[in-house]
């Protein structure tokens, strides 16, 4: 009789198996935001105080990564004159948890999220000049928009403030939602996660502007629930965010 061959024999027989290079994408890359879109996948990272701002990559197998465009080209979709580079002076943080935090980048734009929303591509994405501490100026949110990841629009500017945002629209109704992290009031400063459906056209809150969820963690000044994203699966709706800012380890969690 002759002996069956191996499990992994057979797979190796029927699965085309390719090593995946670490990493895919080689350089400063952070906060990657991937679109799947008729068989492409589409990716844009933050860029900060750099320009071009924005880059967007494609990809047809999750592996191979091309860059395709950037998203920002023009100073009237981002006036990054005089903004300071990450390697500047450490600034001091509100919160305790963020002192031992030694070169706060936060200026330019960063934690975009790609979206295609009636035929066309969105990226939302934030910016700040710097950060000051006293002023307490809190990043605005804004959107691009594209119909092929090449010429894309000067700025729509949200009406709430905050970061991490990202648009969701429902399949069901078709309507629009920015969802996104921000502080309750500007007097208490303890982040949240929020959400109101947007006219994508004006920026502005179209229904009520509410509160959708804290965290697990302690909800003070050092809460920082972050990056929401919205997914519909089945008749569920689900809010995946990550949570436990650095120096900790950061867990996702979803609701
Ligand atoms: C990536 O793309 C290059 C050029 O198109 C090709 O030669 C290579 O085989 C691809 N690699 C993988 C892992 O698909
Ligand atoms: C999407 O397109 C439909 C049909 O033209 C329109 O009724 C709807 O308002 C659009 N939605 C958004 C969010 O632009
Ligand atoms: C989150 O906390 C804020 C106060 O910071 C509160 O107003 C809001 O109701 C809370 N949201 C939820 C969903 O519990």
């Amino acid at each position: 009789m002759t002996p069956l061959p191996k499990v992994s024999t057979l797979l190796a027989l029927i699965l085309p198996i390719t090593a995946i290079k670490n990493p895919i994408l080689p350089g400063w890359n952070p906060d990657p935001s991937i679109l799947h879109l008729n068989n492409e996948y589409y990716l844009t990272t933050s860029s900060f105080e750099y320009f071009p701002g924005l880059p967007i990559y494609k990809s047809t197998d999750l592996t191979n990564w091309t860059l395709h465009s950037h998203a920002l080209t023009r100073p009237s979709q981002l006036a990054l004159y005089g903004t300071p580079t990450g390697g500047g002076k450490t600034t001091p943080h509100p919160s305790p948890t963020h002192n031992t935090n030694p070169d706060p980048k936060n200026k330019g734009t960063w934690a975009p999220t790609l979206s295609y929303i009636n035929n066309t591509f969105y990226i939302a994405t934030m910016t700040r000049w710097t950060y000051d501490p006293v002023a307490k100026v809190w990043p605005r949110i804004t959107w691009i928009s594209s119909p092929d990841l090449e010429t894309w629009s000067d700025p729509i500017w949200a009406e709430p403030w905050g970061i991490d945002p990202s648009l969701f629209q429902d399949p069901v109704s078709g309507d629009v939602y920015l969802n996104l992290m921000a502080p309750d009031s500007k007097e208490t400063g303890i982040w949240g996660i929020y959400q109101c459906q947007v006219d994508l056209g004006t920026g502005k809150c179209i229904d009520e502007y509410r509160s959708l969820w804290n965290g697990t963690m302690l909800h003070d000044v050092s809460a920082r629930p972050e990056g929401p994203k919205m997914f519909v699966r089945g008749e569920w709706y689900y809010l995946l965010i990550a949570e436990g800012i650095l120096p900790f380890p950061i867990s996702l969690k979803y609701v």
